[in-house]
């Protein structure tokens, strides 16, 4: 039986969002109904809300979820009703070249719920990320579901289903960071502190956080920044470079999404030392860098989509960690909201007040 839950809906350009009812089908055949506990504000909601995604209105937000599965559709295995899921957005299809290879991080044909989610008059909800989770309840692909440990928090593991992955595996996963490896982060949201944590875990010697406001570096540095850097103060090229015995960092993670900032990363970073990109740049945005440096300098210029994440491997796994006190999740939720609460939280973000803020229900 379908079921009417309220949602929270993007509507068009410019418009705030509005909490409304929606409608969520009975599971199809390889899908599943999650009833959701929280979900985090990501600036990825924005971009749907302002229509810098696709113009498929209406949009159900949210996707940085946890939750219990209530039911699942025909053939589906993996998860059951009552399972503690984070939800994520690459449920792999197994089948594509990137999958063939053995490289599923890079699935290009990624699972989604066969069916769709509408409003009450019928007309079709396009899901942020495939998730749609600023509802009571979802529908996904099982394969979206990933089972943790229920003893952990579902305002702070939620995270793990987009912006802490992202940033903590630029660091570990597309940057490689090991141990000994100095470090640099520029841009330290939740994204850029994810990285942070990230580097810590892997055991980074050096871990130089950069931002141009002093209470994002306050934060870094609790989360585990060993420097922190004002680039509005200092030029953080010298910045970096100086607390580098003068030949800059092994690996710079690259969290804001401007070409001024990359730039910075390029040239912040040591002889044959990687940049990994992960801040999202917009359509306009254009790099101009002499090629005999890219040249040069060697190393790898790498970009990361959702830290190169594999969830069923990584979700659990960071979960544990989180469970040890090894991984500070709580450390990123900033506030926690009611499902009515998402126009004022994207404001707070935009105003950099926030790591993030999380829906419970
Ligand atoms: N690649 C992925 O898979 C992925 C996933 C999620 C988010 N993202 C992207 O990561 C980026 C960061 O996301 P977030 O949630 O941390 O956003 P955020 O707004 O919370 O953080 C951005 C940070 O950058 C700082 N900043 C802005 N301009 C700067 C400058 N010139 N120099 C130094 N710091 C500067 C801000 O003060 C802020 O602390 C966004 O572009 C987001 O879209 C990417
Ligand atoms: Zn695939
Ligand atoms: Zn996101």
């Amino acid at each position: 039986m379908a079921q009417s839950v309220r949602g929270v809906i993007a509507r068009g350009k410019g418009l705030p969002v509005e909490l409304t009812t929606i409608v969520v089908p009975d599971p199809g055949p390889g899908d599943a109904v999650v009833r959701i506990q929280a979900c985090g504000v990501c600036h990825t909601d924005y971009h749907y809300r302002e229509g810098g995604i696709s113009d498929d209105y209406p949009f159900l937000l949210g996707h940085e979820a946890a939750g219990v599965v209530e039911s699942v559709g025909e053939g589906v295995t993996d998860v059951a009703p009552g399972d503690f899921v984070v939800l994520n957005w690459r449920a792999v299809c197994g089948d594509c070249r990137a999958c063939r290879r053995g490289r599923p991080q890079y699935c290009f044909d990624t699972h989604n719920a066969s069916r769709k989610m509408t409003l009450e008059d019928g007309t079709e909800l396009s899901p942020a990320l495939g998730i749609g989770a600023f509802a009571d309840k979802t529908l996904v692909a099982a394969g979206q579901c990933t089972k943790v440990d229920p003893a952990a928090s579902p305002a702070a593991v939620g995270l793990l289903g987009c912006g802490v992955m992202a940033g903590l595996g630029a660091a570990v996963n597309t940057g490689n960071v090991g141990r000994g490896d100095t470090v640099a982060v520029i841009g330290c949201g939740g994204v850029g502190c994810a990285a942070v944590a990230g580097a810590r875990l892997a055991g980074a010697a050096k871990i130089i956080a950069v931002d141009i406001d002093p209470a994002k570096l306050e934060t870094a540095k609790g989360i585990g920044a060993t420097h922190t850097v004002n680039s509005r103060e200092s030029d953080p090229v010298e910045a970096i470079r100086e607390l580098t015995g003068g030949f800059g960092a092994d690996v710079v993670i690259e969290a804001v999404g401007r070409p001024e900032t990359y730039e910075q990363a390029f040239y912040a970073r040591d002889l044959a030392g990687t940049v990994v990109l992960v801040g999202v740049p917009t359509p306009e945005m254009k790099l101009e860098l002499p090629l005999l440096d890219v040249f040069g300098r060697g190393g790898s210029l790498k970009s990361s989509w959702y830290g190169d994440c594999l969830p069923s491997r990584d979700f659990p796994m960071l979960t544990d960690l989180y469970l040890q006190g090894r991984l500070d999740l709580d450390a990123f939720v900033t506030e926690t909201i009611a499902l009515d609460g998402v126009e004022a939280a994207f404001h707070r973000m935009e105003k950099g007040e926030v790591l993030r803020s999380v829906v419970e229900l």
